[in-house]
Formats: structure tokens, sequence, C-alpha cells
């Protein structure tokens, strides 16, 4: 299998330097650094899960932004759901210029709309093929979700994912993994969430007093010490930020 051999010769080649220390990779969002120990650790996968429009995207985006612009590392987005144009005509909004950054090869936006109809070993083939070429050190997968439906099996959905996720770690490429909640669900969209990230950052989206109120939670950061509590989190021209003190505890429901 390709994919199998890819990651069996990326690790050979470069095994000796998996970054055993606590390496940090900021996210573009200060204030969600500063509740993580300054960032994600180099390497690891988290899922960002929430429901539609609570800033799973925006979230990516600013991380693959961030990573370009100011750390030197190059990114991958690879969506199910938005073709690259929307993505660019989204990112504007925040002063985002993707297209500049792609021309500049530090940035590859991937559509795998019509990919995924050729298979999702070939889809998943065309993410590993854009990491490797650029040297990519972020990637944005959106989303787990839309990926899933198109396994024939779990224990099939389990093996890939097992394999990317070994594959990504041993290329040191810092992962979000998009999760889609439905409207109206506590759980989360798919049952791979459990097992598979060494994170998982929730956005969730309530009615409060009439409005829509948005709050992050952090249940699980693995080798990180981090808040329990929940944040407000705002998404304005800048991007996404989060509230700089949690929510009182009398406040949480
Ligand atoms: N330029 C902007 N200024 C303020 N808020 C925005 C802007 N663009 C998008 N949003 C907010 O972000 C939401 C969409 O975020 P998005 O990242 O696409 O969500 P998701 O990927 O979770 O569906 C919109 O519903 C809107 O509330
Ligand atoms: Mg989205």
């Amino acid at each position: 299998m390709v994919v199998r051999g890819a990651v069996m010769e990326v690790r050979r080649a470069i095994a000796p330097s998996i970054q055993e220390s606590d390496d940090r990779v900021p996210t573009g969002v200060p204030s969600l650094d500063k509740i993580i120990e300054g960032g994600l650790r180099r390497g690891d996968c988290i899922i960002v899960a929430g429901q539609p429009g609570t800033g799973k995207t925006t979230l990516g985006l600013q991380f693959l932004y961030h990573g370009a612009t100011r750390c030197g590392e190059n990114g991958v987005y690879a969506s199910v759901i938005e073709s690259s144009e929307k993505l660019k005509r989204n990112g504007l909004r925040f002063g985002w210029d993707l297209n500049r950054l792609e021309s500049e090869n530090k940035l590859r936006l991937v559509s795998l709309q019509s990919t995924m109809k050729a298979g999702v070993s070939t889809a998943l083939e065309t993410v590993l093929e854009a990491l490797h070429s650029m040297n990519a050190k972020r990637l944005v997968f959106d989303s787990l979700s839309a990926l899933m439906t198109a396994f024939e099996s779990n224990a099939e959905a389990r093996s890939f994912l097992h394999i990317m996720v070994k594959f990504l770690e041993a290329a040191n490429c810092t992962t979000m993994m998009i999760s889609e909640v439905p409207w109206g669900k506590q759980q989360l969209g798919t049952n791979f969430e459990e097992f598979l990230g060494d994170g998982l950052v929730i956005l969730d989206a309530s009615f409060d007093n009439s409005r829509v109120r948005r709050r992050v939670y952090i249940p699980k950061m693995r080798g990180t010490e981090h808040r329990l509590e929940g944040y407000d989190y705002y998404i304005t021209r800048d991007g996404f930020s989060l509230a700089p003190t949690p929510i009182p505890p009398d406040k949480i429901r």
C-alpha cells in the first residue's frame, strides 16, 4: 500500500529528529496559546469539534496563516467540504491573502471534493503528497466527519487513520482535525475522536438570553497543564480570539 510505504520511508528518514522536547507550536490565537502552555505540541494531532458556524474553518486557517507568515512553517488545508475559492474568499475577510501564500508555496489548499469520488485512499494520498512536496509542518483536515462517510467499515477507517496520524507525527507535522457536531447533539460527530487525538478542543454555540453565545472547552490536551473551565470566544474581523478569563463557575450551567 502506497500510504504505508510512504510512512515507513518518512519514519526512516527523520526518526532521529522526532521531537522529544516540549516544543510548542503557536496556534495563531495568542489567547488560546496562553492557556495551553504556549501552543500545541509539535507533531500532535488535535481534534477541533463544533457545530456548523462555530469557527472551525476560521481557527484552522488562522493556524496555517500564522504558521506560514510568522513561523516559517508551510501548511496544507485539506477540505472535503469547501472549495479552495470559498476558503480564499472567506480568508480575505480576515485580511489573510491565501492566494499570495499559495503562490509563494507556503500554503496549499487541497480540495478533496472530486478526489473523494476516486476513493478514500486516493484522497489521503493526495494530502500526504502535498505535505511531502511542501515539507509542510502544519495540516488542517476538514473534516474527519466527511472522511468517515467514505470508509466501508470502522475497521478500515481505524487502520487508515492510525497510519495517517503516525505519518504526521513522524513528519513533525502538527495537525488540526476538524470534526462536525450536528446541531442539537451532545456527542461528537464520529466514534474516532476519543482514541485519535492528542487533544480535543470543543467549540460550542448555545442560546443564552435570546442570542448565540460561543464557548470553547478543552477536555483533553495530552502533556499539557490546561484549564477545564470554558472560555467565551469571539470571531471578529481579526479572526478568532478567547476572552482573557474563564467563565466564572457560577455561570457554568
Ligand atoms: N469576517 C467576519 N467577521 C466576523 N465574523 C465572521 C466573519 N466571517 C465569519 N464570521 C463568523 O464565523 C462563522 C463561520 O465560521 P466558520 O469558520 O466557517 O465555521 P465552521 O467552519 O465551524 O462552520 C460565521 O457564521 C460568522 O458568525
Ligand atoms: Mg467549516
